[in-house]
C-alpha cells in the first residue's frame, strides 16, 4: 500500500465539494408558481418566465435583446441562421472546444474552418485568423473557453476589416466581462448554454443575446416554428422549429442570475488563492492573465500540466491519481473537434459542403492544429467551477492533493496508465 489513494492510501479529501446545481427556496418558489400556473410550455410565446429572464440576462450581459432557447447548441444554430449562413459558406471556429460549437455550422451545410488555439489562453489564436479567411468566409465563431476570453479586440478588428460577422460562443462565460462589456454583447450575437454543468442552469437550455433587433427577430422566428416575431418589423419569414424553452425550465433561471455576481466574486477570490499555491509548482503552468478581463467567470479552471517536469508521469495518471484523492478534475475534457470521435466527418454525409468547389471537401484531412492537440491530449487539466464556490480550506485541499500526487510520482510508475485512463476518463463521463 502506498501513500497515494490510487495505490491504497488515504485520500486527501473525503467530503464532497459544494454541490451543483444549487437549489434554494427561490428556485422552488418560482418553479411552484410556474407549475401551478399550468403554463408549462413556451406557448403562448414568449412565456412569462422565459421572457422576463431573457430581458434581465441580456441587460446583465450588456446587450439590448435576449431570447431563451432550448439548448446552447440551438443558440449557436439560431445565431448562424440570423446572420443567414448559407450552404458552402465558411465559418472560422477554434479547434479546441466542445463539439456543440461546430455541429450547428455543419448542420447548416456550412464549412467549419478550424483555427488553432493560443497556447497562453486555449482560445482562438487571433494571429492565425487572417490566413484562414477566403472569399467564402462569412463569420468568426470564437469561444470564451474555461476562464479566458478569445481576444475580442483583435477579432472585432479583423471582422470589420474583412466584413465578417462575429458570433460569440459564451457557453462558459455567464457574467464574464471584457473591458467592461459583457460576453456575447461585443460580436453580432452571443450564444449561451444553460446545460446542467453551466454557471446558470435550467437542466438544459440556452439563450441568444444581440444588440440588433433584426437578428433577434430572426432568432425568435427560427426557434418559434417560423412564426413572425412579436415586433415583426423586418417581415422576415424563415423555416423554423420548436426550440422554445419551457416555462418550467425558465422559472429556475431568475434566482440563479441574482446570485451570479456574488458567486463570481467567490470563485474569483478562490481562484486567486489557488493560483498563488500553484505558482510554485514546476510541473504546472497557469494560463496567462489578461487585464482586459474585467470580470472573471471561471466555468472550468484550467492549468497546464508538464509531464516532463513530473517524473514523466503522463497526464492521465496524474489526473486519475488526483481524482482518487477526492478532487473532481479531467484531462481529456475536450478533443480537438476535427479529430473527435463525437464528430464523425464523412464527406458523403455532407455533399453540400462541396457545392461550387473544384474538388470535394474532406474535412478530415484538412486541418492540423498542434496547440489544440497538445492541450487536449497532453497538457490541459480542468477543474469544475463548483470546487471554487466554497471556502479557502476547499481550495487548500485541492492544492494539497496536487502537491501530494506530484510529490509521490514514483508511486505512479509501473501502474497501468492505460487502464487508469480508461477507468477514470471515459468519454461517457464528459459533459453534455
Ligand atoms: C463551449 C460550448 N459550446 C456549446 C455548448 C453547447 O451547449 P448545450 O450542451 O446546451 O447544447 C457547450 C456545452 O455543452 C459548450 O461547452
Amino acid at each position: 500500500m502506498g501513500k497515494l489513494a490510487i495505490t491504497g492510501g488515504e485520500p486527501v479529501r473525503k467530503t464532497p465539494f459544494t454541490p451543483w446545481p444549487i437549489a434554494t427556496k427561490e428556485e422552488f418558489a418560482a418553479l411552484e408558481d410556474a407549475f401551478t400556473s399550468l403554463k408549462w410550455g413556451g406557448q403562448p410565446f414568449p412565456g412569462k418566465y422565459a421572457d422576463s429572464f431573457a430581458k434581465k440576462f441580456a441587460a446583465f450581459q450588456t446587450a439590448k435583446y435576449g431570447q431563451c432557447v432550448s439548448t446552447g447548441t440551438v443558440a449557436i444554430e439560431a445565431c448562424l441562421k440570423a446572420i443567414q449562413i448559407r450552404p458552402g459558406d465558411e465559418v472560422i471556429v477554434p479547434a479546441y472546444t466542445w463539439e456543440g460549437t461546430v455541429g450547428p455550422v455543419l448542420l447548416l451545410n456550412a464549412v467549419p474552418v478550424f483555427v488553432d488555439v493560443d497556447p497562453e489562453t486555449y482560445c482562438l489564436d487571433t494571429k492565425l485568423i487572417e490566413q484562414a479567411i477566403t472569399p467564402k468566409t462569412k463569420a468568426i465563431l470564437p469561444v470564451h473557453l474555461g476562464m479566458r476570453f478569445a481576444d475580442m479586440d483583435d477579432i472585432l478588428r479583423i471582422a470589420r476589416k474583412h466584413d465578417l460577422k462575429v458570433i460569440e460562443d459564451c457557453a462558459h462565460a455567464h457574467g464574464a466581462m471584457w473591458n467592461g462589456q459583457g460576453a456575447g454583447s461585443m460580436g453580432d450575437l452571443g450564444a449561451f448554454s444553460f446545460q446542467s454543468s453551466k454557471l446558470i442552469t435550467s437542466g438544459e437550455g440556452g439563450a441568444v443575446i444581440t444588440n440588433t433587433l433584426e437578428y433577434m427577430e430572426l432568432v425568435q422566428s427560427y426557434i418559434n416554428a417560423g412564426r413572425a416575431s412579436l415586433t415583426d418589423q423586418y417581415h422576415h419569414r424563415i423555416i423554423g422549429f420548436n426550440h422554445r424553452l419551457s416555462e418550467l425550465q425558465a422559472a429556475v433561471l431568475g434566482p440563479q442570475l441574482e446570485r451570479l455576481p456574488q458567486q463570481a466574486a467567490t470563485r474569483g477570490k478562490n481562484v486567486k488563492h489557488f493560483e498563488s499555491r500553484m505558482q510554485k509548482l514546476a510541473a504546472i503552468k497557469l494560463l496567462k492573465p489578461d487585464l482586459r478581463i474585467t470580470r472573471l467567470a471561471p466555468y472550468g479552471f484550467m492549468f497546464k500540466y508538464f509531464a516532463d517536469k513530473a517524473n514523466d508521469i503522463p497526464r492521465a495518471a496524474f489526473v486519475g491519481a488526483l481524482q482518487l484523492e477526492g478532487i473532481p478534475c479531467d484531462g481529456l475534457f475536450y478533443e480537438p473537434v476535427y479529430k473527435s470521435s463525437l464528430f464523425p466527418l464523412k464527406p458523403e454525409d455532407f455533399p453540400a459542403l462541396s457545392w461550387g468547389r473544384e474538388k470535394p471537401l474532406d474535412l478530415r484531412n484538412m486541418y492540423s492544429c498542434p496547440e489544440a492537440d497538445r492541450a487536449a491530449y497532453h497538457e490541459a487539466v480542468w477543474f469544475p467551477h463548483y470546487l471554487f464556490l466554497g471556502s479557502a480550506a476547499d481550495v487548500d485541499s485541492i492544492a494539497d492533493a496536487i502537491e501530494k500526487v506530484l510529490g509521490a510520482s514514483e508511486e505512479l510508475r509501473g501502474l497501468d496508465h492505460k487502464a487508469i485512463r480508461n477507468q477514470r476518463l471515459g468519454r461517457a463521463d464528459r459533459e453534455s
